[in-house]
């Protein structure tokens, strides 16, 4: 009996100091190799891009427009996510590195394109690149940034390339067809919400989804926490796009940086916009109707007069409690990631892109 009580007590000893000495080295550990912020991977990713440069490149023309959409900044988001991802299980981020830099490069060239497809005169409070030149060079030094996004893409690990190919270019062709869709929506008048949700899953919600999840590759993730930050990005990619809506129509210029107005304008059936025939009056429904298709008004008249049916309709309290909806569903993909390191930074980054004003 004394015996077995001595074994037992020895044990639970030996446990205690186990528990301890992990503890101990799990501090340790923190404090050598700290969790990167926001803030740590956006340096590390804004001197990347500093150090892009196309200087001496021939012809100038099919470069010079990479270097000043890519100069031009933006909050970076998708690579900065890319980074926080893979470093929520390893320390080391150096094979996410060139992927995230390959998701941002893509992401400027689908600006340089939706630019031209929706007319747009602003990007980042500087003229956007067809105005800056023209459209076709717009055009050729966009395609060529869908190809250096692929060069970067391949410049990691060579065992994580399959995975990452196919999802980089599963997600390319996605957000074809929701840019082809946004167009095709332009001219119909009887969008669906459940229509318009696809369409921006395809157009926005994809891209926020794939750079997690190429963050989660890169960082030796198993395949569930990939697919848990694929899903926690898709819903946040929701949310983000329905406050760009929301932005597009109340924003402020000089911070949005784009033309407010410029959806209302261009016909783009928005989250506002299909919410607000959904909750007006047969009265309010036709005048938006018809303000919406009367091209022959020009944007001075026609956005304040849209604006302000959205306002007598309370529809931007129906945008934020939509964005703060899907927010909270990726948070709870999120949640259920099993993962090494703190799910902090991804948190906060969360409710941030939820109160986005830019
Ligand atoms: C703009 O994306 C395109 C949308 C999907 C709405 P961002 O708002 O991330 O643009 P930048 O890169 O910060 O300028
Ligand atoms: C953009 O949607 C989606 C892509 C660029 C693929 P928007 O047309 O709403 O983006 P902004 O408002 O011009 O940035
Ligand atoms: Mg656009
Ligand atoms: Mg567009
Ligand atoms: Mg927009």
């Amino acid at each position: 009996m004394l015996v077995r009580v001595m074994l037992t007590n020895v044990y639970s000893a030996y446990i205690n100091f186990h528990v301890l000495i992990r503890s101990f080295f799990n501090i340790l550990h923190q404090i050598i190799i700290p969790m990167l912020s926001f803030a740590d991977c956006k340096i590390m990713i804004d001197n990347k891009i500093e150090n892009l440069t196309f200087k001496g490149y021939r012809p100038k023309e099919l470069y010079e427009p990479i270097s000043y959409i890519l100069k031009l900044g933006g909050k970076r988001l998708r690579p900065v996510m890319t980074l926080m991802a893979c470093n929520l299980f390893d320390e080391t981020i150096d094979y996410a590195v060139n992927p995230a830099l390959a998701i941002e490069i893509f992401h400027n060239f689908t600006l340089l394109h939706d630019d031209i497809m929706d007319k747009a005169p602003m990007r980042r409070g500087n003229p956007t690149v067809h105005h800056k030149w023209n459209e076709n060079i717009a055009i050729l030094s966009g395609d060529a940034m869908n190809i250096l996004a692929y060069q970067y893409l391949c410049n990691t690990k060579s065992e994580y390339l399959p995975s990452l190919l196919e999802i980089f270019s599963q997600t390319a062709m996605e957000i074809c067809e929701g840019q082809q869709m946004d167009m095709n929506f332009e001219t119909r008048d009887d969008v669906s919400l459940t229509e318009y949700l696809e369409m921006i899953r395809l157009k926005t919600a994809v891209l926020l989804a794939a750079s997690l999840k190429i963050g989660a590759i890169c960082g030796g993730a198993s395949e569930t926490s990939g697919e848990l930050l694929y899903s926690f990005g898709l819903n946040l990619g929701m949310a983000f796009q329905i406050q760009d809506d929301f932005l597009d129509a109340f924003g402020n210029e000089e911070e949005f940086g784009k033309s407010i107005g410029g959806d209302i304008v261009a016909g783009k059936k928005t989250f506002l916009y299909l919410k607000a025939l959904e909750v007006a009056s047969k009265e309010q429904r036709d005048e938006l109707l018809n303000l919406y298709n009367d091209s022959s008004q020009d944007a001075p008249t026609k956005v304040p007069a849209v604006q302000r049916i959205f306002r007598d309709l309370s529809i931007s309290d129906l945008a934020v409690e939509t964005v703060a909806n899907y927010t909270d569903t990726a948070m709870k993909s999120l949640s259920e990631v099993s993962a090494k390191n703190s799910k902090q930074g991804l948190q906060s980054l969360a409710y941030q892109i939820m109160r986005r004003k830019n």
